[in-house]
């Protein structure tokens, strides 16, 4: 399946390794129009879950930022990983894998000297070529750049995360916010980390797209008025040994596995929301990390993942419980404060931190949304995420069909519907280019149109077809359309 999916992805244009003509590099790629499409859409109902419903707010910061924010966020000393090199072919690995997978055992979390002792011990060559292996040194996954010239030259760094950016602006945030809590806000946009070897397609990217939302919180408050609306939505979890239990969100938090109602509430939200994109939520599960996994800011970490045919575990969205670690970290260095003073209570906020990987969602929906039957294949995703929202096709290129054809092109353009239009080759072939890119609708002017003004409209997955006056087309298939 993956083959037929990567098949589509590149020919259509979802996505594509980037650089191509100039050989590519592992961990870059490109969305094309369909996917670029979808990406959209992804992003409009992450903010329609958090904007409209949550009432969160929405920033966008720069993607380079000078040292300072990543000493204090702890990033230039924390964010890195212990990396070996062949020392005869040179080939790269990370040392906590290597070791893990050499021993059966997990080893993430143990230090280099611990490391180093285990490969000696254990004899570990380079699973490549059999030559030694060199020390074990750590390697920063920032990516290091410059700015401005000459003496005024500043060291600066690719945002690791999107977080860091939202909480420099804590204190105006707060203040536009009106001074209360909870404050939630969303940033949507690119960061970056030099993987080591990345090689999951876009499940693992050196440049990717994130969605992330920061709760600022009263430490005293982790929790919302809403938790009733979710607490008997069934979940399946995983615990620290890969032990799988379902229970309800409420007996998930009576029973402490899932330490706040905040968290939990935010979880369940998190599966909501993977469901309306159209993921498979039978592939779905939530995972705590444990302690040795867990980032260096977060006390309590929860992942949603979904189980991919081609890629196993795959983290969609992490929940972690910061604390008031990063806006501390940012009040020592600067020096401003950020301390908010709440009914005579003068305290840091804490953060819970929603983090979204929209690349990896979008492989998500792909792999749930990919269909076969004896048409052949294609994407059943639901109207919100399809690309195009209507394929319209004139049945010959003569007789004025064509001229209806635009004219009915014309008015879902206007009423902002995004569509295409398909001249070339035969119906089945067009009907199979639409279906291929999952879109909902495909709309066919032919002889009968010029005598009635009605079109035919087949819907995608049941190829169902009715007739529908063109005057009635955009309220019928958008508004209001039962098949
Ligand atoms: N900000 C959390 C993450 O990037 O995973």
């Amino acid at each position: 399946m993956q083959d037929k999916i990567l098949d589509i992805s590149r020919r259509r244009g979802i996505t594509y390794p980037s650089f191509e003509i100039y050989g590519g590099i592992a961990g870059f790629y490109d969305y094309g129009p369909v996917g670029k499409r979808i990406k959209e859409n992804i992003e409009n109902l992450i903010r329609e879950f958090y904007v409209i419903d949550e009432g969160f707010m929405e920033v966008e910061c720069p993607i380079l930022s000078p040292e300072d924010v990543w000493a204090a966020s702890g990033h230039l000393e924390n964010f890195a990983d212990l990396m070996t090199e062949c020392k005869k072919c040179g080939a790269p690995y990370r040392a906590d894998h290597l070791i893990g997978r050499h021993i059966g055992k997990e080893v993430e979390g143990l230090g280099i000297k611990e490391l180093e002792e285990i490969m000696e011990r254990e004899k570990i060559r380079c699973p490549k070529c059999g030559g030694e292996l060199d020390r074990i040194y750590s390697y920063n996954l920032m990516f290091e750049s410059f700015v401005g010239p000459g003496r005024d030259k500043k060291t600066a760094y690719l945002r690791p995360e999107t977080a860091q950016t939202t909480y420099l602006a804590f204190r105006r945030l707060w203040e536009i916010g009106r001074k209360r809590l909870p404050l939630g806000v969303l940033q949507i946009g690119r960061s970056f980390r030099n993987e080591i070897s990345p090689r999951q397609g876009i499940i693992r990217l050196r440049e990717f797209n994130q969605a992330e939302i920061q709760v600022f919180v009263d430490p005293e408050r982790k929790d919302t008025n809403e938790f009733g609306t979710v607490s008997k939505t069934k979940v399946r979890i995983l615990d620290k040994n890969d032990r799988e239990s379902n229970m309800s969100l409420a007996d998930a938090v009576e029973g402490e596995i899932i330490k706040s109602r905040l968290i939990a509430y935010h979880l369940e939200r998190a599966l909501r929301l993977f469901e309306t994109m159209g993921i498979n939520t039978r592939k779905l599960n939530l995972r705590q990390h444990t302690d040795e996994e867990r980032a260096f800011y977060s006390t309590d970490t929860w992942d949603v993942e979904f189980r991919s045919g081609e890629f196993g575990r795959v983290e969609l969205v992490g929940i972690s419980d910061r604390t008031s670690y990063d806006l501390k970290a940012h009040q020592n260095l600067s020096g401003e404060s950020m301390e908010v003073n709440l009914e005579g209570r003068r305290f840091i906020p804490h953060v819970i931190e929603i983090a979204y990987g929209i690349d990896r969602s979008l492989y998500c929906i792909l792999e749930s949304c990919y269909v076969e039957d004896d048409r052949g294949a294609y994407f059943k995703f639901p109207k919100r995420i399809a690309p195009y929202q209507a394929a319209v096709f004139p049945l010959v290129n003569k007789d004025g069909i064509p001229e209806k054809a635009e004219e009915v092109f014309k008015r879902l353009k206007q009423a902002r519907i995004f569509s295409l239009y398909d001249r070339s080759g035969t119906i089945g072939r067009r009907y199979a280019r639409a279906d291929e890119i999952g879109t909902p609708f495909s709309i066919t002017i032919d002889y009968d149109t010029l005598n009635d003004g009605t079109v035919t409209v087949r819907e995608r997955d049941s190829r169902k077809q009715e007739r529908v006056k063109i005057g009635e087309l955009v309220n019928r298939l958008f508004l209001n359309f039962n098949f």
